[in-house]
């Protein structure tokens, strides 16, 4: 473990911690509040880099590593969890799974655009009766030519309505079951291609989350990414990468908990003196520091184990564990620090525990990460 951070790593901390003071946080209680999708934020976030960190210069990116990005991801989340989720799925599980798996072609008319934050990205694997089960797809894409057709429904996808790409995967042959499913390029204004309900959520309200539906959408055999019936595998191993960003944000979110908690115990007095003195507060806040401590460790190690090109799955799943808790911990503690101050809207810290409870359930349950880190050690 080396915890120092380079140059390029400071500068890329003060520039997203710079732009989430600067244009996240004045309007994010706002877009929490009213369901507002930030567009003009996440174009911002394209121009200075952010969509497409961890690809190459040569295909739009930025061509950072993974420690840029999850020290991005951070302060991004730690002002707002909902843009911090809308970079991530760009980032980690489209763009970063195109670069990795994708043919020339596909680089070339794709990924480029969502590299650079011209276009934004979405990924659906999650289905009605597939979620942690993400092996049981009953979207079905059916060869027919040099083509296939895509017919079924994904749920809670992120960026869903506002992606102008989507990464897809379908059975291609349901009798095969992990090894018939495929991954596919999907472009938003297909013949078929469907936006349905927009979920009302309890956090991360200024983020996309709609159900897709695909009925017989004419997909060019161009358009599917690695060999028939690796789409399990390209998703799995992407998802792998994703989880360190989902554990970033997690991070992001309990380090915002635990800077509020300072801030406020110093300035709120109680019995006569700031409620910093009272150790009952004392204690509450050092548990906080060490668990954000602990997660952001876990987090940096996760990032540079997969910049050294080592294995990071279980890796990545511990960081999604901890950090997630973490951020929910410490959002709830943060609650009881500001009183009834913390129930209500004006501070901040509801919004954090709303915002924090879905890192415990997006890119795999805190559950499923329990079984990814138990398969590791166990060899079942
Ligand atoms: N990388 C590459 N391949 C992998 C892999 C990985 N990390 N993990 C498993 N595989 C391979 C396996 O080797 C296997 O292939 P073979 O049969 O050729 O060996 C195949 O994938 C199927 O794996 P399993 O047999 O282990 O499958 P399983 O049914 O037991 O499921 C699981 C494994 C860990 C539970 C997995 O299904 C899983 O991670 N589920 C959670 C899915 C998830 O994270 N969904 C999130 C949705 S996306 C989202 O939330 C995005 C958003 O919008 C924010």
């Amino acid at each position: 473990m080396e915890p120092t951070l380079n140059e390029t790593h400071l500068m890329i901390q003060e520039t997203a911690r710079k732009f989430a003071a600067d244009v996240l946080a004045p309007t994010a209680d706002e877009r929490d509040e009213k369901e507002i999708f930030p567009y003009d934020a996440v174009k911002q976030m394209g121009e200075l880099g952010f969509m497409g960190m961890m690809i190459s210069e040569q295909y739009g990116g930025a061509g950072l590593d993974t420690m840029s990005y999850v020290l991005a991801m951070e302060e991004i989340s730690k002002v707002d969890a909902s843009a911090g989720v809308i970079m991530s799925v760009n980032n980690s599980l489209v763009t970063w799974g195109l670069e990795a798996f994708g043919t020339e072609d596909q680089k070339q008319r794709y990924l480029i655009d969502l590299a650079s934050g011209k276009k934004l990205g979405a990924f659906a694997l999650s289905e009605p009766e597939a979620g942690s089960d993400a092996t049981n797809q009953r979207t079905t894409a059916t060869k027919d030519g040099d083509f296939y057709l895509l017919n079924g429904t994904k749920n809670w996808i992120t960026n869903g309505s506002t992606a102008d790409i989507v990464l897809v995967m379908a059975a291609t042959d349901r009798a095969k079951g992990a090894k018939g499913v495929s991954a596919f390029i999907v472009e938003k204004g297909m013949p078929g291609f469907g936006v349905g309900k927009k979920e009302r959520k309890l956090g991360i309200r200024s983020s996309d989350t709609v159900t897709l539906t695909f009925q017989d959408v004419r997909l060019p055999a161009a358009n599917r990414i690695g060999d028939e019936g690796a789409g399990i595998k390209f998703a799995l191993k992407t998802l792998d990468g994703g989880r360190i960003g989902i554990a970033a944000q997690a991070l992001g979110i309990a380090q915002a908990s635990l800077e509020a908690s300072i801030a406020y115990s110093k300035e709120r007095k109680a019995f006569d003196r700031p409620i910093a003195n009272l150790q009952a507060i004392q204690f509450k806040i050092a548990d906080m520091a060490t668990d954000v401590q602990a997660s952001r460790l876990l987090v940096w190690e996760a990032a540079r184990l997969k910049d050294r090109h080592e294995a990071y799955g279980t890796a990545a799943a511990m960081a999604k564990l901890y950090a997630s808790r973490t951020a929910v911990k410490a959002a709830l503690e943060a609650i009881q620090i500001h009183g009834g101050y913390g129930y209500v809207r004006e501070y901040k810290v509801e919004r954090y525990l709303r915002d924090a409870k879905i890192t415990e359930i997006y890119e795999g349950t805190s559950e499923i990460q329990h079984i990814v880190i138990a398969r590791s050690l166990l060899g079942v």
